[in-house]
């Protein structure tokens, strides 16, 4: 959980800002490898050094959050004289491994890396420190190990007690079917989300508004609030989508095939993140005993806000991804010009507490959509259809 040091992040926010408009650019790399993992090509922004002195690495190409943050980081830095290369990991900690040692290679000062598994991707930060490498771990924790130096992150915990609270706002009555969703136990974040939305649902199974519809180990913990690592694990391995569509079809299935009656008509489902949701809320809507279901997403991708304003996604959680770019490209400068990046709290990864900053999330469903995601630029009207 994050703990907050008091007073700096005002001063922080200007800092960064500063240093980031005069501070780096793309010379872009991706070796997402849909056919070749950990190679890439280099294009040229200009310098033809073949040095790189900010090197990115990215889960996957395949889910569209992360395309978002690479467009994003390639939004942030691309003018100016600081060389960095973004690698995506595929799925794959070893494919991650080869990426850092490629990035080692060619020189790199800062990695930022947001891990595929928080545990594993402790070896590849390890490599990197002992060159002397600072490493900033992105969105997701790296975990239990001493290896990392910065976080930066948006508030975990809040997401999931945002998804858990618009359940709870949507539902009137008693005895409504619930039905648990969560994100890929190897992701720290996972676990936050989940105890987020816990920490507002349990309450309301407890007093009966909601009867859990799809997982013993949660009906088992009802009455507990504040569940320990273990216990989270136990819900998250009946309820994982590994963060996969496909697997969210197959649970989704498996679950409304064997619920009785009783557990259909007007469902509510927490869904984790968006291309979870999306193949969820068709599975359900595919069902037709199930007459009503409000379901949750996060990350605000367009595929969902479509979604939304058609009334086939319930909400998402928006996490403004320039922000969490900003931070992480302000630190990387800031350490690159030689100075001692500044931070407004720590995060524990089981190993050290590691210094970080963490960024507001905002809950958007069709009421909000034009104002949050529009007004803000973080999208075009011109890309979705029936905004009003
Ligand atoms: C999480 C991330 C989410 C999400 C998910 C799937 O760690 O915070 O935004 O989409 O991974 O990749």
């Amino acid at each position: 959980m994050f703990k907050r040091s008091k007073f700096l992040w005002v001063l922080l926010a200007g800092a960064l800002l500063v240093s980031l408009l005069v501070g780096c650019s793309d010379t872009q790399t991706d070796s997402s490898g849909s056919d070749d993992d950990s190679s890439g090509e280099v294009s040229d922004n200009g310098s033809n050094s073949d040095t790189i002195d900010v090197g990115i690495i990215l889960p996957t190409r395949d889910e569209p959050r992360w395309v978002q943050d690479e467009q994003r980081f390639r939004d942030a830095i691309a003018d100016s004289n600081y060389t960095t290369e973004i690698l995506f990991s595929q799925g794959s900690s070893a494919n991650e491994l080869q990426n850092v040692e490629t990035l080692i290679s060619r020189g790199i000062d800062v990695l930022i890396m947001s891990p595929h598994d928080g545990d594993a991707a402790g070896a590849a930060a390890k490599a990197a420190s002992l060159e002397g490498i600072k490493v900033i771990s992105y969105d997701r924790l790296i975990t239990n190990t001493d290896a990392v130096d910065y976080y930066v992150t948006f508030d975990s915990f809040a997401v999931g007690e945002a998804q858990g609270q618009y359940l709870i706002d949507q539902t009137d009555g008693e005895g409504v079917p619930l039905y648990l969703y969560a994100g890929a136990s190897s992701d720290n974040n996972a676990f936050l989300f989940f105890d987020g939305a816990w920490s507002v649902l349990q309450p309301k199974i407890a007093d009966g508004t909601f009867v859990i519809a799809n997982s013993s180990a949660a009906e088992g913990l009802k009455d507990k609030n504040e569940l320990s690592r273990d216990e989270l694990g136990q819900i998250l391995n009946q309820v994982t989508t590994n963060w996969d569509p496909n697997e969210a079809i197959n649970k989704a299935q498996t679950h409304l095939t064997s619920a009785g009656e009783e557990l259909k008509g007007d469902v509510r489902v927490l869904a984790p993140n968006d291309g979870t949701a999306r193949s969820i809320a068709d599975t359900f809507s595919a069902d037709s005993d199930i007459t009503n279901y409000v379901i949750t997403g996060q990350d605000a991708e367009k595929a969902s806000i479509q979604y939304i304003i058609d009334g086939k996604q319930s909400m998402t959680v928006f996490k403004d991804v320039r922000r969490l770019v900003e931070d992480a490209m302000g630190l990387a400068i800031t350490i690159l010009d030689g100075n001692t990046p500044e931070t407004t709290g720590a995060y524990d990864n089981g190993s050290i507490d590691v210094a970080a900053l963490q960024s507001e999330v905002i809950t958007v469903d069709q009421l909000n959509v034009q104002a949050e995601l529009i007004d803000s630029g973080y999208y075009e009207a011109s890309e979705f259809t029936g905004l009003e």
